[in-house]
């Protein structure tokens, strides 16, 4: 059995209920780019709201952290990992915790006690030090000099500065080396490697300080792919069953050796990105490549993958990429049926991606060489710009092709040319978004508070509380509304749209509008599309108890106003996308 399905087995017999992971990309948190731990979106539970499946929780959480991207080319660090954890919302606490972690690593993984050490927290202002789970530890027969006592930079979890949850923690690492382990543990020796964090999770912290939470929560984190290779008895992550067999792919794609350094850190940062890009599209939360917020990290990876892939000799332009993405498909697809589900449109878009950047790519790097010949020290943020805008060279791979020479980017000042590029074409943008939406006349605006009906009614209808704009068009003889669902509507459904639609128009919902911070707007529960792109003031405008949108308006005031609503057309507008056309007459 895999070793995710052997912690879930295991926590269900401790009466733990399973949460299905949550998507990478969060659903109702505009504050966060990805999910970066499991406890992520099970937040608003640890500070106090019951969550449906009770007290006990256990789970695998898709992840994705960006924060050290660079470092991906060494033997452990991933941009994609899943973590396994398991929770208790005010229910048992330090004992049943560190009890079932041992019991867990020595009893079900084998792993033997003389290769674990655990650090526990030294106590600070708000916390005393905590014995208690050092009590515990040595009773289940840790030795007392493979405890160590360490303050709140690595026994406070997430850390002292970040809001949310918080508290101290206990963490267990393992002897990763063939050599002798030593009888004591050493905190600063890297070949004692963490594998599990047990947090004690006691307050939260916010701009007021820290609040005791209404509970003591337990949440813990142990990472798939490090443990995996522990148990297979390999050092490198990507020599664990996890990835061995696309770094096999990427051997015989390129006819050279792993175990070249060199090559070496091209395909684990190909292994790494694939498997981020394709977990991130894969699930169906509508993200492309692009060049904001999670697109942009998915395009530099995917293009970064790419660059690599050509370093390596492996002819992009050939199938190699969409073999990859579909392996990696097949080894997830059992635990995350979505990308099964997303599977043709998941290669589409990244096909779709690799041509893009494939037909610049080659110019892109002769370019590259170029400018950089006669360069001794730093390249200019002129040139950088120019393999950005006419290559598309994302800034980091531009950063990484010149530090291969020993060269610096002026970055600064690619940033300066990169904003005021960015600030024209938010200008354009905006007045898009005016002619498309606000329009002027009493019609339009009448069809814009119709498009707010529209995306609350479909999502009732169809039954599906991921359904969201995707774009829309007003003219004053029709409204366009395209929003992500993948079949066909049946008669039934645009009829109940249209009935639905009309009785909240008859009802004559009042629609009120109030400024307040975009997060809290978030928070509030309205409906955003692109949160890093809003000011951070913004309008939230709310119809009766059935809408609540962040939108720059203009709306009516009364549903009653917009008379009678009719689909004239639904049909698909691309991928995974459809198109309502309405009117009101
Ligand atoms: N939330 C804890 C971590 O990510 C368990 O390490």
């Amino acid at each position: 059995m895999k070793l995710k399905d052997l912690y879930i087995q295991f926590f269900l017999e401790k009466e733990h209920n399973q949460v299905p992971s949550a998507p990478i990309v969060p659903e109702n948190d505009g504050t966060v780019l990805f999910n970066t731990a499991g406890m992520q979106p099970l937040t608003p539970y640890l500070k106090g709201q019951p969550h449906p499946l009770g007290k006990r929780l256990v789970d695998y959480q898709k992840c994705v952290r960006t924060n050290d991207l660079d470092a991906v080319g060494d033997a452990s660090h991933h941009t994609f990992f899943e973590m396994l954890g398991n929770w208790s919302l005010g229910d048992y606490f330090k004992k049943e915790s560190l009890t079932w972690s041992f019991e867990f690593l020595t009893e079900i993984l084998n792993i033997p006690v003389e290769r674990l050490a655990v650090t526990v927290f030294e106590g600070n202002d708000l916390v005393a030090r905590d014995t208690e789970s050092a009590e515990i530890w040595k009773s289940l027969g840790i030795p007392e000099e493979r405890i160590s006592y360490l303050g709140a930079e690595d026994n406070w979890w997430p850390n002292m500065e970040m809001f949310g949850p918080c508290g101290p923690d206990s963490e267990i690492f393992y002897w990763r080396s063939s050599d002798p382990v030593p009888k004591e543990h050493d905190p600063k020796d890297s070949r004692w490697v963490e594998i599990w964090n047990n947090v004690f999770m006691q307050y939260n912290h916010d701009e007021n300080g820290f609040t005791p939470l209404e509970h003591q929560n337990v949440d813990t984190g142990m990472g798939v792919e490090r443990t995996t290779a522990i148990l297979e008895g390999v050092e490198d992550n990507y020599l664990s069953s996890i990835f061995k067999r696309y770094i096999e792919l990427m051997e015989e794609y390129s006819g050279l050796n792993y175990s070249d350094e060199t090559v070496k850190v091209s395909m684990r940062i190909i292994a790494d990105h694939i498997r981020a890009v394709t977990n991130i599209i894969g699930e169906g939360s509508g993200i492309k490549p692009l060049n904001t917020d999670q697109g942009y990290i998915v395009r530099r990876l995917l293009r970064r993958a790419i660059r690599h892939e050509s370093k390596l000799g492996i002819d992009v332009n050939g199938n190699f990429l969409e073999t990859l993405v579909g392996m990696i498909i097949d080894d997830y697809k059992d635990y995350y049926p979505e990308l099964e589900k997303n599977r043709a449109e998941t290669l589409a878009t990244i096909e779709s991606e690799k041509n893009k950047f494939t037909r610049t790519l080659e110019k892109g790097l002769k370019e590259f060489n170029k400018v950089t010949a006669n360069c001794k020290d730093v390249l200019k943020g002129e040139e950088a710009f120019h393999l950005y805008d006419t290559y598309g060279f994302p800034i980091e791979l531009t950063v990484e092709l010149a530090t291969e020479r020993g060269l610096k980017v002026d970055e600064a000042d690619f940033q300066e040319r990169f904003k005021k590029h960015q600030e024209l074409s938010r200008s354009g943008a905006e007045n898009k978004f005016k002619s498309g939406l606000s329009g002027t006349g009493e019609i339009e605006t009448k069809y814009h508070t119709a498009t707010h009906l529209l995306n609350a009614a479909l999502k009732i209808v169809l039954n599906d509380p991921s359904i969201h704009q995707r774009g829309s068009n007003i003219t004053p003889e029709r409204m366009r509304f395209d929003f992500n669902f993948d079949r066909k509507l049946t008669d039934e459904e645009k009829t109940a749209v249209e009935e639905l639609m009309n009785k909240w128009i008859q009802e004559g919902l009042t629609v009120t509008k109030e400024e307040m911070n975009k997060y809290d707007a978030v928070e509030s529960g309205a409906e955003a599309m692109f949160i890093e792109k809003y000011p951070d003031q913004v309008t939230v405008y709310q119809i009766g108890e059935v809408s609540r949108e962040i939108c720059t308006g203009p709306h009516v005031e009364n549903t009653s106003t917009l008379h009678h609503f009719k689909i004239v057309k639904e049909e698909a507008s691309s991928a995974g996308v459809r198109r309502i056309k309405a009117i009101l007459d």
